[in-house]
């Protein structure tokens, strides 16, 4: 399993997944080649063995994306964007894995805070963001449009 900057040869290979995992909620193609574009900082777990789970198809490469992330930044505020873990390979600290990652590179670009929403029937981010010390500062009422699902706020303080 590897960890490394996602790139734009990746994109094609994260869709299925993106789509399986948010649905009605999914980002196009289009708005992740504008956040690399941006210098946003966007990261892929590369699984070289076999793929696993119903979206872990293996990419020309002949690896298969287990996972994905991103944070964007300006200025002082960093917002993590879109986690998602291919069913197959939840559980094993990958999402763990993409936090950590994230919040080290908001430290690096001297962010004073990172932001996120969640849904707010989503137990299992909630779960992993609280491990990392983010609050619920507020409540997106409808954010996610599909479903009118309201989203918490969470915002960790960068020390
Ligand atoms: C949320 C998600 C990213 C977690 O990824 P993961 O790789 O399974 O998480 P990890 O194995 O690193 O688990 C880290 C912690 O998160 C929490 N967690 C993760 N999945 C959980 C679940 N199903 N139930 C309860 N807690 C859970 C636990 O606290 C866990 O720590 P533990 O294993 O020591 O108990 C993954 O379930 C996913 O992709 N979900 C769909 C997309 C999504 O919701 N993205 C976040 C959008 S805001």
């Amino acid at each position: 399993m590897r960890l490394e900057r996602l790139r734009w040869w990746h994109i094609e290979d994260l869709l299925p997944i993106e789509r399986e995992v948010f649905g009605a909620e999914a980002w196009s193609p289009a708005m992740f080649w504008s956040e690399l574009a941006a210098g946003h900082h966007y990261l892929v777990v590369l699984d070289g063995g076999a793929a696993v789970g119903s979206s872990g198809d293996e990419g020309a490469s002949g690896e298969s994306v287990a996972a994905y992330g991103g944070l964007s930044s300006s200025g002082e505020d960093a917002w993590i964007n879109n986690i998602a873990v291919v069913p197959g390979y939840r559980r094993r600290g990958l999402g763990r894995l993409l936090v950590e990652a994230l919040l080290a590179e908001a430290a690096r670009r001297e962010a004073r805070r990172v932001a996120l929403e969640v849904a707010v029937d989503n137990g299992p981010a909630q779960r992993l963001y609280d491990a990392y010390g983010f609050k619920q500062i507020g409540l997106r009422r409808g954010y996610y449009q599909s479903t009118g699902t309201d989203a918490l706020v969470m915002i960790k303080e960068l020390s």
